[in-house]
């Protein structure tokens, strides 16, 4: 495989030599991209003489092959080692200031970064929204190790061992397990409009939608996106259709599932809207009146899906937010969905109580279509996806076997 191995101004690009030895010796062809401020550390001799590849930094290096074109589009995975805080800044901002960063905006392969940096640079606010908003892309980051950084301090903060990376690396080289395959994720909370500033609508962020989109990608999915009134960043390489109201997102779906091996509806879909939408704002009465919203219930997308596929292979997955409540407990109320609605996969998570809408984790069981227990998962949006596109590959494994 071709690794492009990308190297960051940090002390810590000594232990990228060590990593890049691994890589080779696992097989892999590596181009090493340092930043112009990492060969401060560590020239360019060295990491020619070990990957036995040209080494340059610069854009203006090269320029009549249009090398970060060429290298972006050539690698079956991207190494950030060590990803300093400012490299995650210009990342996640989307710069293409030197080599390194222009490449990986032209790169559309899994992307894993190890950082390293001082424990107060990777608890600062800024650091953390960039890892969370490269994480939400589908970028790999990985937690720095704990002790000793450079001087006398240590903490969380020092780039993980070679051996680690490899791991990492090797994994996401192999989980390249959904290519070939076209999947669907809707996401977010629908908006009914009353009248032109109102609406009915929801607390769903879009998160977890974001998250199953980008880890999608990440293996190798085709994915369209079909993005309900989103808060969160948007993943690159995926086809991004922006809807407001139920219908639309109901049109959207339809329309891109013809072709999907997949359709993951973890969108929040309002269960009815206003019968008629004011063509001015609502104003209220002299009298005092509140008036009157007539609703009238949307069609329910998913149980649609389910019961009228295109091609019997498909897999169509379900999400269930639920609260317990006097009459049943959160999974009684997902077994009853999950029976009534006719998906494949329903995912159950508890909501409410600073759950499930609006934070970064998750904590679901995924139920079959009779409403047994097929798996759990807790933890970031990400790794909850992962687990749900492995359970979505099982099922794919029986429907529809691989195209590749
Ligand atoms: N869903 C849908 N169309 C709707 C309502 C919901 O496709 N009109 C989908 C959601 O995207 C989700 C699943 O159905 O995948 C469950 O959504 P939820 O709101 O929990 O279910 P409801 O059918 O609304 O059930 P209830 O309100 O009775 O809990």
């Amino acid at each position: 495989m071709r690794i492009v191995l990308g190297v960051g101004g940090g002390i810590a690009a000594y232990k990228a030599v060590l990593l890049l030895r691994v890589l080779r010796e696992a097989g892999h062809s590596v181009r090493v991209v340092p930043t112009p401020t990492a060969l401060r550390f560590i020239g360019r001799p060295t990491w020619e003489a070990l990957s036995g590849e040209p080494v340059t930094a610069d854009l203006f290096d090269d320029v009549d092959q249009v090398a970060h074109v060429e290298i972006g589009r050539r690698a079956d995975l991207v190494v950030v080692a060590p990803a300093t805080a400012d490299l995650l800044a210009r990342a996640s901002a989307g710069r293409a200031d030197d080599l390194l960063t222009a490449t990986l905006l032209v790169a559309t392969c899994p992307v894993l970064m190890a950082p390293a940096m001082h424990t107060q640079m990777w608890q600062h606010p800024a650091t953390v929204a960039n890892v969370a908003t490269l994480r939400s892309r589908g970028v790999h980051v990985l937690e720095p190790a704990d002790g000793r950084l450079t001087g006398t301090d240590s903490g969380p903060g020092r780039l993980p061992e070679p051996e680690e990376i490899l791991t990492a690396a090797l994994g996401l080289l192999r989980a390249r397990d959904l290519a070939d395959r076209d999947v669907v994720v809707s996401a977010g909370g629908t908006r009914e409009p009353l009248d032109p500033v109102r609406f009915l609508g929801n607390r769903s962020s879009g998160r977890q939608g974001i998250a199953l989109a980008s880890t999608a990608a990440a293996r190798g999915a085709r994915v369209t996106l079909v993005a309900a009134n989103v808060e969160a960043p948007l993943p690159s390489g995926v086809e991004v259709v922006r809807v407001e109201t139920a219908d639309e997102l109901r049109a959207a779906v339809l329309a891109a599932a013809v072709r999907a091996d997949v359709v993951v509806m973890a969108a929040a879909v309002a269960d009815f809207r206003p019968t008629s939408t004011a063509a001015a704002k609502i104003k209220k009465t002299p009298d005092g009146a509140p008036p009157v919203i007539e609703l009238v219930q949307n069609p329910d997308i998913l149980a649609e899906l389910a019961a009228d596929r295109p091609h019997p292979g498909q897999v169509v997955v379900g999400f269930a937010a639920e609260t317990g409540d006097g009459s049943a407990t959160v999974l009684e109320h997902g077994r009853a969905k999950a029976v009534r609605k006719g998906a494949d996969l329903l995912v159950v998570n508890a909501v409410g109580d600073g759950r499930g809408f609006e934070v970064t984790t998750n904590d679901v069981t995924v139920l079959d279509g009779a409403g047994r227990v097929v798996t759990g998962a807790s933890g970031t949006k990400e790794q909850v996806a992962d687990v749900v596109w492995d359970t979505v590959l099982a099922r794919l494994a029986q429907t529809s076997p691989s195209p590749s």
